[in-house]
């Protein structure tokens, strides 16, 4: 039997419009173009528009990673789209954008790996594939990561940006395409990068806006010593198991946190810094979007050939890394116009239904809840709009 082999067939991805530079910065927060370009690489990063969400940014560059493709939406059996912030906690994100893109049959999850998060979701795309469950599955990381910052902490603010990327993963009985993953996860690292607040161990309050803790929160150099360890150590691992050399990868795109760290992965695995993708400049931390950004851009400015040797790499909360080594077999070509296809304008995601006349606490229930003893009342008994059981009718 052939080996079902996984092919990446279209990538897209979407940046938003508005530019923050490091000057607009330097006017919020001591900092300096300087340090900020002599420290991390950084010149500007892209902040999202009020309208947009990270759905709609997803949904777009998975429009244009279709299109390179040349599938139709609804040919995708599955989307798993990477992300630390998420339009909700629930639903998915993918499910928004499942709808956005006019599919009607796929899967949609999110995947939750910090800035590893699409490499893993990419990993888990391909054992999709290889074990025949899907044929086309759409991988995406997106971030909206500015409404996620402290704009007065200036060690956080200055990294990040907005963004989205896709690919679409193929089944495909050809040789070549993606070829060896590695993935690790280092829970000691879990408090260096984090955001406190929101979650079930500290549900958000006054006090937790009060105290900023809905911010993401950050140890540099402690997460710097982790970027430079590891990211290599990944990389290579992907790359031995793939039976290949580090020299006979043409092009690796790793994740554009800081172009500190891309140098240090260059260094460790020996190789000059050509070979390796870097838009950190432009874009600054994309975060999940990272990768899938760099690798669209690298392939559309024919940086990738048919045939090359890729490796994408990624590190981030966690702490998580992952790296996938890819033999690529697309024409680079394909995904040059795509932009110009498929315009932001023309997405749409669906909408809360009359959101602002739901009442979030069903008055019935609201009343129980004001009163002592009240808490023992099966919920299945309290229906919105019903007359409450007679048993626990209210003593007059
Ligand atoms: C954040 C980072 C750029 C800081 O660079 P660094 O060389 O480690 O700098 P330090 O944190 O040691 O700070 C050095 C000094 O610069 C100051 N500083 C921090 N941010 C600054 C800023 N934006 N502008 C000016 N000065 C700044 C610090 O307060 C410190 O001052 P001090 O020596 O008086 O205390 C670097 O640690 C880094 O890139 N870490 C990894 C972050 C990352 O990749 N996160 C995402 C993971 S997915």
């Amino acid at each position: 039997m052939t080996e079902r082999r996984v092919h990446v067939t279209g990538w897209g991805r979407y940046v938003p419009s508005q530019v923050l530079s490091n000057a607009d910065l330097e006017r919020m927060v001591d900092t300096s173009d300087e340090w900020i370009v002599s420290r991390t690489g950084i010149r500007e990063r892209r902040v999202a528009a009020a309208d947009e969400t990270t759905a709609s940014m997803a949904a777009v560059a998975a429009l244009r990673a279709i299109r390179t493709a040349g599938i139709d939406p609804d040919e995708i059996d599955l989307i798993l789209l990477a992300t630390l912030t998420p339009d909700y906690w629930m639903p998915s994100t993918a499910a928004l954008v499942k709808e956005a893109i006019g599919n009607t049959r796929a899967a949609a999850m999110d995947v939750a790996a910090a800035c590893s998060g699409f490499v893993y979701a990419y990993a888990s795309a391909q054992a999709w594939i290889a074990a025949g469950l899907a044929k086309h599955v759409l991988v995406i990381g997106a971030e909206l990561l500015s409404r996620f910052l402290d704009y007065t902490d200036r060690g956080t603010c200055i990294l990040f940006g907005d963004g989205a990327g896709a690919v679409v993963l193929s089944a495909s009985d050809e040789p070549g395409g993606s070829l060896a993953v590695e993935l690790t996860t280092e829970p000691q690292g879990a408090y260096m990068i984090w955001l406190p607040a929101g979650g079930a161990k500290s549900p958000p309050s006054s006090e937790t806006i009060a105290r900023g803790e809905h911010y993401i929160r950050m140890e540099g150099r402690e997460t710097y010593r982790f970027a430079t360890k590891t990211m290599a150590t990944t990389a290579l691992e992907s790359v031995r198991k793939s039976g290949l050399d580090p020299s006979e990868v043409a092009l690796f795109i790793p994740h554009q946190a800081n172009v500190r760290i891309i140098e240090a992965v260059a260094k460790g695995l020996q190789l000059p810094m050509d070979r390796m993708y870097t838009n950190v400049d432009r874009y600054g931390n994309t975060s999940a979007a990272s990768v899938p950004i760099a690798l669209a851009e690298a392939v559309n400015e024919g940086r990738v050939q048919v045939g090359d040797n890729v490796t994408l790499v990624a590190f981030g909360a966690g702490f998580t890394s992952g790296a996938v080594t890819v033999n690529w077999t697309a024409d680079p070509a394909r995904g040059r116009d795509v932009d110009a296809l498929v315009d932001r304008r023309d997405v749409r995601v669906r909408l809360p239904v009359d959101w602002d006349s739901v009442d979030p606490i069903p008055p019935a229930l609201a009343e129980l809840m004001a009163r002592p003893g009240s808490l023992d009342v099966p919920l299945d008994d309290v229906v919105p709009g019903e007359p409450e059981p007679a048993s626990h009718a209210p003593a007059r």
